[in-house]
């Protein structure tokens, strides 16, 4: 049975991950740091090639001429202007060394000297604009709402590089990062070993849209590695992979409704716009407009950690319910772990009723132990779905589960599910090396060392500094929450203070230090972050609870 110890909740079950014969850490994470280089990549904008090194060595000169040629006051008392063609570089407010964006127009104006015509082509990657430009170019100026820091305020930081526990911004600013592209990051950013067989790969192209070898080694891994599988469907993302895995259920036991739970979040297909987490809890939004009430009328909801909800659920749609699904441990309501017998009697329950147990595995997986969560609890269920890490960094998602629910799938079966680059060979590629590091001896026990040092540090900084404050972690995914807790549930961390949240948030960015812009998103650690980077992260917490 599992126990908890500790302020970080570490949760460790009897089933030990790594054998415990060879306590020893891989290979000191420093040893992997490395100096930011800059990334080389072509870049075509406006029909002309551009490079991201090129885009830095403008944004180098132009801080020089910046420097040596300041901005009159006349220039400075200009009103912010529309965007017009110009270059526009994002100024983040909470950059530590940030550039008020007059100066940087007038700096690049001055570098620039150009025809308006190389202006433009000028109009690099780098190019943004906080207060106007990006976000008239894509919703909200994201693709992907949580990045928006609309929860948290102030502008969005712009990503120029990243590099093993580390992102650096269009600025210049270094960060420490513990969002890791949201997962995928689990062996530290930009690994060179992945980069490295990338290029090999891409040398033979991109896609195939045929069989190739590299889908039949990764799923090779995936299956020996987490107990549930026992054929996989790669496809493009974790919402696919949930949206797959619903069909699948639904036609294996040809029933209609489906159990999710308050909170949890299972990619934005209709049928799971129903009280979801991430994006959906951070922006507090109601079910989306669009979903039509047909696509969520089976789908049953019951807070998180509570059995007589899902009993009563059982009770009253007997013999209609396909299966239920979950984030075994949840992240994407901030990060709640799952009662000691809860998961049990989940199986327990489906079994009885002949339903489905469904782990969401997109964050779990390979995240808390090599074998996701199931192998952490030793709880197997019937289906799993998978995403962020087996596609280490590029797009990626999968579900599988046993062999005769898997052979539904078409076209071994009819239910229907296809995808034009599914398995295409650079997911696989990035997948493989990833899952390859990961299984060194002793990388989950570094993650779970590491994040419990962090975890415990924060945590102790936050009480000290007197605030209601609790955390929790398992392996390298953690959260902490504004509240003494516990948090069992979405309610429990709704109590949490996330105003509070935001001014810590804005705060820690000062410090250099970048978490989830979400109270209610999980945080990841990873194999890069080093013993340095924790006690920097607990210095910069231990000053920035004191200002909040
Ligand atoms: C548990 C879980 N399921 C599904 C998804 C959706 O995955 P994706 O964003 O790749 O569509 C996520 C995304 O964060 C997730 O955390």
């Amino acid at each position: 049975m599992a126990t908890i110890s500790g302020v970080g909740l570490s949760w460790r079950s009897n089933l030990s991950q790594i054998p415990s014969s060879n306590p020893s850490p891989s290979p000191s994470p420093s040893s992997r740091r490395r100096v930011f280089s800059p990334i080389k990549m072509a870049v075509s904008v406006d029909k002309k090639n551009f490079t991201l090194q090129k885009s830095e060595e403008i944004f180098n000169a132009a801080k020089f001429v910046l420097l040596s040629s300041p901005p009159s006051p006349k220039a400075l008392s200009r009103p912010s202007r529309r965007c017009s063609g110009s270059i526009r570089l994002f100024w983040s407010s909470s950059s530590r060394h940030s550039w008020p964006q007059l100066f940087l127009d007038h700096a690049l104006s001055g570098y620039c000297k150009s025809s308006s015509s190389q202006q433009k082509d000028l109009h690099s990657p780098l190019v943004a604009d906080s207060s106007c430009f990006v976000e008239e170019l894509m919703p909200g100026g994201v693709n992907s709402p949580v990045r928006a820091f609309k929860s948290v305020g102030g502008q969005p930081i712009v990503i120029d590089s990243v590099k093993g526990s580390h992102m650096r911004d269009v600025d210049g600013n270094e960060y420490i990062d513990y969002v890791g592209s949201w997962g995928p990051a689990i062996i530290g950013h930009a690994d060179d070993e992945v980069l490295a067989s990338l290029a090999e790969t891409m040398k033979k192209g991109t896609s195939f849209g045929a069989p190739c070898v590299l889908e039949n080694v990764l799923a090779e891994m995936v299956i020996s590695a987490v107990p549930s599988i026992e054929m996989v469907r790669f496809v493009n993302s974790g919402t696919e992979a949930c949206m797959g895995v619903l069909r699948l259920a639904r036609a294996f036991t040809s029933r209609p409704k489906i159990i999710k739970f308050e909170g949890c979040y299972h990619g934005h297909a209709d049928p799971f716009l129903v009280k979801a987490g991430s994006g959906v809890a951070t922006l507090g939004l109601p079910d989306s407009p669009g979903v039509p009430r047909a696509a969520t009328i089976d789908t049953l909801t019951s807070p998180f950690n509570c059995l007589s909800t899902v009993e009563n659920l059982f009770e009253t749609h007997k013999g209609e319910i396909a299966g239920v699904i979950l984030e075994p441990v949840v992240g994407n309501s901030g990060f709640i772990a799952p009662k000691p017998d809860f998961l049990n009697a989940l199986r327990q329950i489906t079994k009885e009723n002949d339903a489905l147990l469904i782990f969401d595995e997109v964050m779990t997986g390979f995240r808390l132990a090599y074998g996701g969560a199931q192998e952490y609890f030793g709880i197997t269920p019937d289906l799993t779905t998978l995403g962020k890490i087996i596609g280490g960094g590029l797009p990626v998602g999968a579900y599988g589960g046993r062999r005769e629910i898997m052979e539904m799938v078409a076209p071994a079966g009819p239910m229907y599910q296809a995808g034009t680059l599914s398995g295409n060979p650079l997911a696989m590629t990035a997948g493989i090396q990833t899952l390859k590091r990961l299984k060194e001896l002793g990388s989950y026990e570094y993650l779970d060392k590491i994040t419990g040092e962090l975890i415990q540090g924060i945590v102790d900084a936050g009480k000290r500094a007197g605030h209601k404050f609790c955390g929790m972690y398992i392996s390298g995914m953690f959260g902490f929450f504004f509240t003494e807790g516990p948090v069992y549930n979405f309610e429990d961390a709704k109590k949490s203070d996330t105003a509070k949240f935001a001014r810590f948030h804005r705060g820690m960015l000062e410090e250099g230090v970048y978490f989830a812009p979400s109270q209610f998103e999980a945080g990841f650690t990873s194999l890069a972050h080093t013993s340095e980077d924790i006690q920097q992260t607990i210095a910069a917490a231990e000053k920035v609870f004191r200002q909040i």
